[in-house]
């Protein structure tokens, strides 16, 4: 120990962190330049070596873009070069489920001797990206990744923010780093062959950043609910963008971007959502789960006067007419206590963020209050008034 009056030292410094999101359609089509100046973007006069890693959702929906990819590599060699072949992983929730596919990221990415200013170029859902992203942040403890999202979600929320998420111990995003990406680029192109869940689960995110955040956005939302659900892709790019920007606002604005403090505000209706998905082994996508868990929050905030019946109905059939659930079977399960299963979502966020749990509900469309506090019989209540409704429109 040292003597008493030796100094201590404060030790302080800050690291601002910056980085590009773009929105481009045709992002390997020729002419576009997108990528090689994004690569290139911090002008250091060499060739960047990219090691790519793509979700064999994306290459299956889409065969010819590893093929693009190499046009696009070859017609910019000057400024990029593909250190390796791509390697294809397969996407979706069970790429964050076990470490084989962070161990074959980082294999790869040591296999072609990449350093810390080399590249990693990810394109896919949230799920792939998540998993890259931490596999990138640990290897040489952070190499530089761009971020391609190929979902709606991914591209409003998931592949635009500063962190990265693996399911262990049971829970969802158990293990994850902050690690602000090098850039992401947005190519609403990628969406028109999305899955239908897909396509539409990225509009939760909408709702829910809209519902506390922009009346303005949720109007819109609403609005445009027939074309969102139809597939219309200029309603959704509008959705997307606004989302991601508002996500990237919040992110910047807050004062706690990598989530010091006890608060999560943008996670309105996740604390169920992501008990859901775990109750569902993953079979609900993190979309869908999501806006029951908004629904719930929505039913139990105007239980507690903080939403208007109008605004409460607003919520709950804005989601629906998108093709969004407000309701799961597994909102009945039970714990062989008997206790509704999906009550231990609430203690696994508050453990997830420490301190104390801070729940942040709707105070009126646009606005928002935390609380501190929330009643398992209102929460209860919420839920059947919700299986009430499902049941009404069977
Ligand atoms: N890190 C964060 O800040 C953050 C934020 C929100 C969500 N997430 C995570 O994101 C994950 C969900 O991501 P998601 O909703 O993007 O789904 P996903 O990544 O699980 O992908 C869903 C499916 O779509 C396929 N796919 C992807 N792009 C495609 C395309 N263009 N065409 C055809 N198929 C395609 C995938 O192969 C997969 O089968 C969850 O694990 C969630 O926790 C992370
Ligand atoms: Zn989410």
């Amino acid at each position: 120990m040292p003597e008493p009056s030796t100094p201590s030292f404060n030790q302080r410094f800050d690291i601002a962190f910056a980085y590009p999101v773009h929105f481009t359609r045709g992002l390997l089509q020729p002419g576009n330049t997108c990528l090689p100046d994004t690569l290139d973007r911090l002008k250091e006069g060499r060739c960047h070596r990219v090691a790519v890693i793509v979700d064999s959702g994306v290459s299956d929906a889409r065969p010819a873009m590893l093929e693009e990819l190499r046009e696009v590599a070859h017609a910019h060699r000057d400024r990029m070069e593909l250190a390796g072949p791509p390697l294809i992983l397969p996407g979706g929730e069970a790429v964050k489920n076990g470490w084989k596919p962070v161990r074959n990221v980082m294999t790869t990415l040591g296999d072609l001797h990449l350093d810390r200013q080399s590249f990693v170029l990810a394109i896919g859902g949230g799920s792939l990206l998540d998993m890259v992203g931490f596999a990138t942040s640990i290897v040489h403890r952070g190499l530089r990744l761009v971020r391609v999202p190929t979902t709606t979600l991914a591209q409003n929320d998931a592949g635009v923010g500063v962190k990265n998420g693996m399911n262990e111990h049971g829970q969802k995003n158990f293990v994850g780093t902050f690690a602000p990406p090098f850039a992401v680029i947005n190519d609403a192109e990628f969406l028109t062959t999305l899955p239908p869940p897909h396509w539409i689960g990225g509009v939760a995110e909408a709702f829910k950043v809209a519902i506390i955040k922009d009346a303005d956005l949720f109007g819109q939302l609403c609005d445009d609910a027939e074309a969102l659900a139809g597939r219309d892709l200029e309603a959704m790019a509008r959705a997307v963008h606004r989302c991601a920007v508002l996500h990237l606002e919040h992110i910047r604005t807050s004062g706690d971007p990598f989530e010091f403090g006890s608060a999560r505000p943008l996670d309105f209706g996740h604390w169920a959502g992501h008990r859901l998905e775990v109750l569902s082994d993953y079979h609900l996508g993190h979309g869908q789960a999501t806006a029951v868990g908004i629904a719930i929050d929505s039913v139990y905030a105007a239980a507690n006067d903080l939403l208007a019946d109008a605004e409460l109905e607003a919520i709950l059939t804005g989601l629906e007419r998108c093709g969004l659930p407000t309701w799961s079977d597994l909102l009945d399960r039970r714990t062989p206590g008997g206790n509704l299963d999906i009550l231990a979502g609430l203690e696994q966020f508050r453990e997830h963020l420490g301190g104390e749990l801070t729940v942040t509900l709707p105070a009126g469309i646009g606005e928002r209050i935390e609380v501190h506090h929330m009643s398992a019989e209102a929460v209860a209540d919420a839920i059947g008034t919700l299986r009430q409704r499902t049941k009404q429109d069977r």
